[in-house]
């Protein structure tokens, strides 16, 4: 299957875990649309673990849908999913069961792949718990499900998630992946969300058209709720101010870094500033640029305090983001020159905060009095000829 850019959605499992059924997929997909989600570029909603019954049906070998949960059936479901224009997603696993110890497809990869398919499904998550096999054999294993996908009769997006392990980065294209989970599981604070980012920043080329390095579904918007949250209660107004700059940072990195866009907040209880966040229009469209190319690095900084990221767009324009890592404010400076752009071009570089709108042209450099503690900078460059 073709996938030209990052895909983007919604997944059950950062919000809700197990307490999944039919009538949240089905409110979440009314969500999108009252939202305008599909029209900001969201398109698949996915259940992750804990959708079926603990064995398969012991005569057709079938995973069965657990009918408390989706009594309506799985065929139903989707089709209520896909009525609104959406696309529908699954999950299984590579192993014998699922992590949440439910069947894994492990030795019926075909059959399920047939299942899925048969429930109108468009996306498969593929996780990697209770792995049978000497490691050695995960590629192999996840071709299986690869090619069972391709025979199915129904495009389906293949989402593997072995959590990066066997540097997944260099076989996951080629076992017919369209992303691959690069990292361990995120959660709801801000340690986690940089460490993921940290830990991809030398593996940028890897990712591209058709299969994208999958930073983990986002946690934008849960406000330590949920079931990968810190299960706080309530925050207060400056707390929440807090944590929007953090998620600033993490949406902002995922999208300057190529990261399919999965949201894991409780979309049918998301503020208008987490809207406006996940909707923007600038970092939607940095993330889902054409020509899909990796970030670069314009900084020397150490990265584990803060990094510099650009990103060469297919309109001739440099999207730019400063990420601090850390629990203080900090001044940040960006050199032209690190941008291609030396002085001796002839060319200066005229910066729009993506977040402000505020402009400045910069000749040589620019100088950021205080980014906010985990917070980050967003801009996009347009070079101009000097008169
Ligand atoms: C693993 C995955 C998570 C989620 C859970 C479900 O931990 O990495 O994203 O799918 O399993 O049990």
């Amino acid at each position: 299957m073709v996938v030209n850019t990052p895909p983007m959605g919604w997944n059950s499992w950062n919000t809700f875990g197990t307490n999944i059924s039919d009538q949240l997929i089905r409110e979440v997909a009314d969500k999108f649309i009252e939202l305008g989600l599909d029209e900001a570029g969201y398109k698949y909603v996915v259940i992750d673990d804990c959708w079926s019954l603990r064995d398969r049906d012991p005569e057709t070998g079938k995973i069965v849908a657990d009918p408390e949960k989706f009594p309506a059936g799985m065929k139903a479901l989707s089709d209520y999913v896909h009525s609104k224009g959406l696309k529908f997603g699954m999950y299984s696993c590579a192993g014998l069961r699922t992590c949440g110890n439910y069947p894994g497809s492990f030795g019926h990869e075909f059959l399920d792949a047939q299942t899925f398919a048969e429930y109108g499904c468009d996306y498969l998550k593929y996780d990697y718990c209770y792995f049978p096999h000497d490691s050695a054999k995960t590629p192999n294993t996840y071709l299986v499900m690869g090619n069972a996908l391709r025979a199915c009769g129904r495009e389906i997006l293949y989402s593997l998630c072995n959590w990066g392990q066997q540097d997944v980065w260099t076989w996951a294209k080629a076992v017919g992946g369209n992303m691959y989970r690069s990292t361990g599981d995120i959660f709801d604070n801000a340690v986690s969300f940089s460490d993921i980012a940290k830990s991809q920043l030398d593996k940028y080329c890897y990712s591209g058209a058709t299969c994208f390095n999958d930073m983990d579904m986002l946690t934008v918007g849960m406000y330590g709720k949920g079931n990968v949250g810190c299960q706080k209660d309530e925050m207060t107004a400056e707390e929440k101010k807090v944590w929007f700059d953090r998620y600033c940072n993490q949406f902002s990195l995922w999208c300057i870094m190529g990261s399919p866009l999965m949201l894991g907040a409780d979309i049918r209880n998301m503020d208008e500033d987490i809207l406006n966040l996940v909707k923007n229009k600038d970092l939607i469209r940095i993330n889902q640029d054409p020509e899909c190319r990796p970030a670069f690095k314009v900084t020397d900084w150490d990265p584990a305090t803060s990094v510099g990221l650009a990103k060469l767009l297919s309109d001739g324009t440099i999207a730019l983001g400063l990420f601090n890592f850390n629990e203080d404010g900090r001044k940040m400076q960006i050199l032209c020159e690190s941008l291609g752009y030396p002085y001796a071009s002839g060319y200066d570089l005229k910066a729009r905060d993506i977040f402000t709108g505020e402009e400045q042209l910069l000749t040589r450099e620019m100088m950021l009095e205080d980014v906010a503690p985990y917070g980050c900078r967003m801009f996009i460059l347009t070079p101009v000829k000097r008169a």
